[in-house]
C-alpha cells in the first residue's frame, strides 16, 4: 500500500449554498435538520436503522435482531423476512403507483418501451415462473450477461423474487473473463441476449456466452436463455439454450415473492482488487434493500413527479443500486438507455433529457470531460430546463468539469451531489443532502447519516484537517458488503486488516486516500491501491499484469495508470519478453487485443513498452512508482536506494 500523496494544499474555496427553492420542497430542508439526523443515527444507529427499516419496507416477518456484529461479519435484521422484489414492485400495485411508469426505456437503435408498475410486476413474475420452469430453484445463482435493456432488469427482479442470488456480469466484458466470474459463482443458468448494441455496433454476447462455455469450461451451467434483441444469426444448442418469447408462451403471470431471510444473499458482484483475482462481492437481502432505498429517497431526493436517469450500466453496481433497485423501492420512475454518446451522436444524451424532461441526471465524471471536449453547442441546443438535480460518481471529479457541469447542464440551479461510494458499501457514503449540504466543487461534502466516517493514518489516529490520509468507515451500516463470495478470509485480509481496530473497533478501508478540510467536508483523493479508474471503470493492474503473462511471448509485466485529462487514467504495460521473442508493432498489438480478450476492451492497454527488464526492490517487488513516473514522462524523484539495478532505470529512461 503506498503513501496518499497530497498533491496541493486545499485550494478550492467557492461554496454553492443549495438553491432556496430546492430545499423548500427536499425530504431534507436543512443543514440542522442534516445534523440531527446525523446525530441521532450516531448516538443509536441500531435505533435509527431499525426505525427506518420499519417506516420504510414491507416485511413477510419482523427481524429479532437489528444488528449481529462480529466484525467484520455483520448481520443487520437477523430474523427478518421480506423480498426486494416485493418492495420494488407488489406493494406499489397497492397504491396510484400502480399505473406510474416504473421503467421507461430508449433503446438503440431509436427504440422505446415504457412499463407502468403494474406492467413490470407482470413481466418480472412472469419471468421468475420461466426460470423456475428451467429448474432454477431458491438459493442457485444466476449469471445475467446483458445489454441495457429492460430485460436485464427483469432479470435482476425475477431472481430476487424467486431468492436466486444473481451475478450479472458487465456485458463488455469478455468470454474469459465472463468464464471466471460464472465458475466462482457456480452458475447454474446464465441469461443473455444474441446480441446488444453499443455505439453503433453489435456486441455479440449470445456467442461470447458460448466460448465461455465451450468444452465444458462451466460445468455448473445447465441451461442459458436467451432474450432476442438484435436479430443477428445466433446458435442455439438443443437443451441447453432457451429464447425467451418462446419459453414465456404458456408460462404464468402469477408468481408471489418469496419470503426471504433478511440475510438471504440477494447477489454476487465481481470487482478488482489489487490481486489478480476479481472479488465477488456479497450483497444480502434486508440491508441492501434499506440502505439503497434511503439514499435514493435523501440523496436524490426523489418525488414521486420525477423522471430520474442514471447513465450507469446495470452491469455496475450504480447500475443495480440506482437504476434498478433504489428507484424502483421508492415507486420512482427509473429511465434505462441503451445509448452511448459517440462520433456519430455525441449529443445523444441531451436528446434523451429533452425528449423525456429528465429532473435527475447521474453520471461519471469522466463522462463530464467527453462532453467539454466535445462542446457546450451540443447541450445548449436542447432543452435542459428539466432537470432539477445533477449527480456524480465513480471517481474524482476536477473542479473544472464540476464547474463546467453546474454552469452548463445544471444552467446554475442544479444542485450537484458527488457520490462516494463502492461495490462493497452498496449505497452512497460521503454525498451531499441537497436541500441540505452546501457544495464545494470537487468535494464528496460529508458522511450519510448512519456512515462514521473518518482520515485515519496507518495506526489508526485521525489525521490533522487538510493532511491527508486513509478513508475509513468506523461502524457498520446496513448495505454493507458481508463477504467476498466463498473467501471470507479474503474479505477479513482486503477490508479489515490493512487499519488497526481503533478504540476497540474494527474499521473498513477499502482503498481510497482523503483528507479532511477545516469544515468536516471529505475530499477524496483516489486509490492508494493498486488499482485503477480508467473512464470511471475499476480496474486491478495485477489482472492486466496476468492477461499480458498468460500470453507466451511475455516473461515480466507491471501495469500502472497514467493520468489522462478524459478518462482519469489510461492503462500502460511494460513488458518483459521470453527469450525467443523480438519487440515489434505488430506484437504490440498482438498483446493489446490480448488483454481484451482476456477481460474486455476496457482493459486494453493504450501503450505497451518493452524493456529488458524491470525495476525491483532487492526483495524482488516492482517498483511501480518509478514506473508510474516513467510512464508519465516526469522525472523519477524520490527514494531509488531500494532499487535492486539502477541501470534498468537508465535504460528504461532511455527507452521512452
Ligand atoms: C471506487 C469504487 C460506486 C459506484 C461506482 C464505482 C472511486 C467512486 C467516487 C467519488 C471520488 C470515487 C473510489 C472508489 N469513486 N465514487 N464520488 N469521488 N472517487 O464503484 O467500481 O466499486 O469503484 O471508485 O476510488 O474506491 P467501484
Amino acid at each position: 500500500m503506498s503513501q496518499p500523496t497530497i498533491e496541493s494544499i486545499l485550494q478550492e474555496k467557492r461554496l454553492f449554498n443549495p438553491p432556496p427553492a430546492f430545499s423548500q420542497q427536499a425530504t431534507i430542508k436543512t443543514l440542522e435538520e442534516y445534523e440531527q439526523l446525523y446525530q441521532r443515527a450516531q448516538a443509536d444507529p441500531q435505533t435509527f436503522w431499525a426505525e427506518l427499516a420499519q417506516k420504510e419496507l414491507h416485511w413477510f416477518e419482523k427481524w429479532h435482531t437489528v444488528l449481529d456484529w462480529q466484525p467484520p461479519f455483520a448481520q443487520w435484521f437477523v430474523g427478518g423476512k421480506l423480498n426486494i422484489s416485493y418492495n420494488c414492485l407488489d406493494r406499489h400495485l397497492l397504491t396510484w403507483r400502480r399505473n406510474k411508469a416504473a421503467l421507461i426505456w430508449e433503446g438503440e437503435p431509436g427504440d422505446s418501451r415504457t412499463y407502468t408498475y403494474a406492467q413490470l410486476h407482470r413481466e418480472v413474475c412472469q419471468f421468475a415462473n420461466g426460470l423456475k420452469q428451467l429448474g432454477v430453484q431458491k438459493g442457485d445463482v444466476v449469471g445475467i450477461y446483458m445489454p441495457m435493456i429492460p430485460e436485464a432488469a427483469i432479470a435482476m427482479l425475477a431472481c430476487a423474487r424467486i431468492g436466486a442470488p444473481h451475478t450479472v456480469v458487465f456485458g463488455g466484458f469478455s468470454a474469459e473473463a465472463l468464464r471466471d466470474r460464472l465458475n466462482d459463482g457456480k452458475a447454474k443458468l446464465v441469461i443473455t441476449a444474441d446480441g446488444g448494441w453499443r455505439k453503433d455496433a453489435i456486441v455479440p454476447l449470445k456467442a461470447q456466452v458460448d466460448n465461455a462455455l465451450a468444452n465444458g469450461a462451466v460445468p455448473s451451467i445447465e441451461q442459458v436463455l436467451v432474450v432476442a434483441r438484435t436479430q443477428q444469426p445466433i446458435e442455439m444448442q438443443p437443451g441447453r439454450d432457451h429464447w425467451w418469447h418462446d419459453l414465456r408462451q404458456g408460462v404464468s403471470a402469477d408468481c408471489p415473492a418469496e419470503p426471504m431471510d433478511s440475510e438471504a444473499m440477494l447477489f454476487i458482484l465481481y470487482t478488482s482488487g489489487s490481486t489478480g483475482k476479481p472479488k465477488g462481492v456479497v450483497h444480502t437481502t434486508g440491508g441492501y434493500n434499506l440502505y439503497t432505498h434511503m439514499t435514493m429517497k435523501w440523496v436524490f431526493d426523489i418525488q414521486d413527479t420525477d423522471v430520474y436517469w442514471c447513465t450507469a450500466d446495470v452491469g455496475w453496481i450504480t447500475g443495480h443500486s440506482y437504476i434498478v433497485y433504489g428507484p424502483l423501492s421508492n415507486g420512482a420512475t427509473s429511465l434505462m438507455y441503451e445509448g452511448a454518446p459517440r462520433a456519430s451522436n455525441p449529443g445523444c444524451f441531451w436528446d434523451v433529457i429533452e425528449k423525456y424532461g429528465v429532473n435527475t441526471f447521474y453520471t461519471a465524471p469522466t463522462a463530464i470531460r467527453a462532453f467539454i471536449r466535445m462542446g457546450e453547442h451540443l447541450p445548449k441546443a436542447r432543452d435542459l430546463s428539466s432537470l432539477r438535480l445533477l449527480g456524480t460518481v465513480g471517481e474524482p471529479i476536477n473542479p473544472e468539469a464540476w464547474m463546467w457541469y453546474y454552469r452548463v447542464i445544471g444552467n446554475e440551479q442544479c444542485p450537484i451531489v458527488d457520490t462516494w461510494w463502492q461495490t462493497e458499501t452498496g449505497g452512497h457514503m460521503l454525498t451531499p443532502l441537497p436541500g441540505a449540504i452546501a457544495t464545494k466543487p470537487g468535494s464528496a461534502t460529508r458522511p450519510f447519516p448512519g456512515i462514521i466516517a473518518d482520515v485515519v493514518d496507518l495506526a489508526g489516529n485521525t489525521v490533522p484537517a487538510g493532511e491527508g490520509g486513509y478513508l475509513v468507515i468506523k461502524h457498520p451500516w446496513p448495505g454493507m458488503m458481508r463477504t467476498v463470495y466463498g473467501d471470507p478470509d479474503r474479505f477479513r485480509r482486503s477490508y479489515w486488516e490493512h487499519i488497526p481496530p481503533i478504540d476497540g473497533q474494527a474499521v473498513y478501508f477499502a482503498g481510497d486516500g482523503a483528507r479532511k478540510d477545516e469544515d468536516g467536508y471529505f475530499w477524496v483523493m483516489g486509490r492508494v491501491d493498486d488499482v485503477i479508474s480508467v473512464s470511471g471503470h475499476r480496474l486491478g493492474t495485477m489482472e492486466i499484469e496476468s492477461a499480458l503473462v498468460s500470453h507466451a511471448a511475455v516473461a515480466e509485466a507491471a501495469v500502472v495508470g497514467r493520468p489522462d485529462e478524459v478518462k482519469g487514467e489510461d492503462i500502460v504495460a511494460f513488458v518483459t519478453l521470453e527469450g525467443n521473442y523480438t519487440p515489434s508493432e505488430e506484437l504490440i498489438k498482438t498483446l493489446k487485443q490480448h488483454v481484451v480478450n482476456e477481460i474486455g476492451a476496457l482493459a486494453r492497454p493504450s501503450e505497451i513498452r518493452f524493456s529488458d527488464a524491470l525495476p525491483k526492490t532487492r526483495s524482488g517487488k516492482i517498483m511501480r512508482r518509478l514506473l508510474r513516473s516513467l510512464a508519465s514522462g516526469e522525472e523519477v524523484s524520490g527514494d531509488t536506494s531500494t532499487l535492486e539495478d539502477r541501470s534498468v532505470l537508465d535504460k528504461l529512461r532511455e527507452g521512452s
